[in-house]
């Protein structure tokens, strides 16, 4: 069908977007987005959880594995992770919206086994996706937003943006009309994989730590 195939050429969640509602609307619509092809393997939309009141907003790349199984955010090992280091932050679990910049799980399949490998979303799939975090920061609108890692990044910063140099300070969130501010730090999924955990691992408890002085 050519205006299927046209829409999927253009890779973008917006005609997908309800054009009124709260977040329970959003969720609801964009279990049903194809913007982009990652709906079509992975099982279903991982929205964003927590509450329209919250003052923080955290954004990580995609769901993983277990996210996909679940549907919903940081319920596997990056998650878990990351709730210990906010916990160090002093942050309050109850005052978070947790979400990602993609809504789909991106993977390939290793040659012989059945394990799912987590694949980095392509800029063209974070744009596409990005109606639908746009959509939650407007209908959150935090007071501050944390990034968490480089696609989160470049999603609300821009494809320039890099975490070795861009993290750690709050900053006006670009294009945002009500005064949110954002700061970028590591993932948690790459304090995971890396040889120098431990001090990975300090630095995003002291970027957590900035960002709860910043509220
Ligand atoms: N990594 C992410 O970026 N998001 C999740 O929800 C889980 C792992
Ligand atoms: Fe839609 Fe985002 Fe899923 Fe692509 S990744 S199909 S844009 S929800």
């Amino acid at each position: 069908m050519g205006g299927a195939e046209g829409r999927e050429a253009a890779y973008d969640a917006t005609p997908f977007l309800p054009d009124r509602g709260g977040l329970p609307a959003h969720r609801k619509a964009a279990a049903g987005c194809w913007g982009c092809p990652l709906h079509r393997d992975a099982t279903g939309t991982v929205f964003g959880r927590g509450g329209s009141g919250a003052r923080l907003m955290l954004v990580g790349e995609q769901p993983g594995d277990q996210e996909d199984r679940e549907g919903a955010p940081f319920v596997g090992p990056a998650g878990r992770l990351l709730f210990r280091a906010l916990a160090e932050a002093g942050i309050d679990e109850d005052d978070l919206y947790v979400t990602n910049a993609v809504k789909h799980f991106k993977f390939t399949r290793e040659e012989t086994g059945k394990r799912r490998i987590h694949k980095a979303p392509s800029l063209r799939e974070t744009l596409a996706c990005r109606p639908w975090l746009l959509a939650e920061l407007r209908l959150v609108s935090p007071e501050l937003v944390v990034t968490l890692g480089a696609t989160a990044g470049r999603a609300l910063l821009g494809p320039s943006f890099r975490v070795g140099t861009d993290r750690g300070v709050p900053r006006p969130l670009p294009g945002d009309g009500n005064g949110t501010r954002v700061l970028a730090t590591v993932h948690p999924s790459a304090v995971l994989r890396s040889p120098r955990r431990e001090e990975m691992y300090a630095g995003l408890v002291a970027d957590l730590r900035t960002a709860a002085d910043a509220l």
